[in-house]
């Protein structure tokens, strides 16, 4: 078994949430059961590993370092300041939007049913465009799917320029679920991992990365 000893690992983990007033946000369903489990599994082949995670109810494995964020320009901010790093694996749901403008108070529900959203940051393509020696060597991006799986996961790595994808099928209860089923999809290779635990998924992408790096 290769080790992961001596590199570092930011994951990003759980849904961002986007403040429309002090009271209220916009989210989405992910649980960060995946990426809680991707960290731990990295952490056990000896990486030293910085979870950067949206809000969830899991706590964080043990011998990793867990940073909390809430909004998707949060996560941004605390991938960046953690690198450099040998491995990022982009795993959290991020909004794609935030309103436009959160409120400072608590607004009326009165006549409020229009929300004029921007889009976020998205944090993988930028993490996977910056220059060497920033750019971590292996970028590896999630795509959850609820139709055209393979297709369009193929279409995501080219368009975020991240080295890897994992495509998985979220048009069951995958996004909060415990089990999930995965295609890991390199430049070179499609490989079907079939429906199995989040923790077993997690094991066979940290050994996947451990043999690539063992390789580089
Ligand atoms: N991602 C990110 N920052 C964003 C949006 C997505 O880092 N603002 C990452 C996710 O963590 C995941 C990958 O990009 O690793 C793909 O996310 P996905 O939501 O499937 O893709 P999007 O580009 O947001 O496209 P869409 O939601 O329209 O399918
Ligand atoms: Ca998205």
């Amino acid at each position: 078994m290769t080790s992961l000893a001596g590199r570092h690992a930011i994951v990003t983990a759980g849904p961002t949430i986007e403040a429309i007033d002090p009271v209220r946000f916009l989210s989405n369903r992910s649980s960060g059961r995946q990426g809680y489990a991707i960290a731990e599994a990295l952490a056990d082949l000896g990486a030293s590993v910085t979870l950067v995670s949206g809000p969830t109810c899991l706590d964080a494995p043990s011998g990793v370092t867990r940073l909390d964020v809430e909004s998707a320009r949060d996560m941004l901010a605390a991938v960046v300041a953690k690198l450099p790093a040998d491995i990022f694996i982009a795993v959290a749901a991020v909004a794609d939007w935030r309103p436009a403008r959160a409120a400072d108070r608590k607004s009326d529900k009165a006549g409020q049913t229009t929300l004029q959203l921007v889009e976020n940051p998205d944090i993988l393509r930028h993490v996977a465009g910056l220059e060497q020696p920033r750019r971590p060597g292996l970028v590896i991006g999630f795509a959850a799917e609820t139709h055209d799986v393979l297709d369009r996961a193929r279409a995501k790595r080219l368009r975020k320029g991240c080295d890897w994808i994992v495509a998985n099928d979220v048009s069951g209860d995958a996004m909060g679920g415990n089990e999930n089923a995965a295609i890991l999809i390199t430049s070179e290779t499609e490989t079907a991992w079939p429906r199995a635990s989040k923790s077993r998924i997690a094991e066979q992408l940290a050994v996947a990365v451990s043999r690539h790096l063992a390789k580089a």
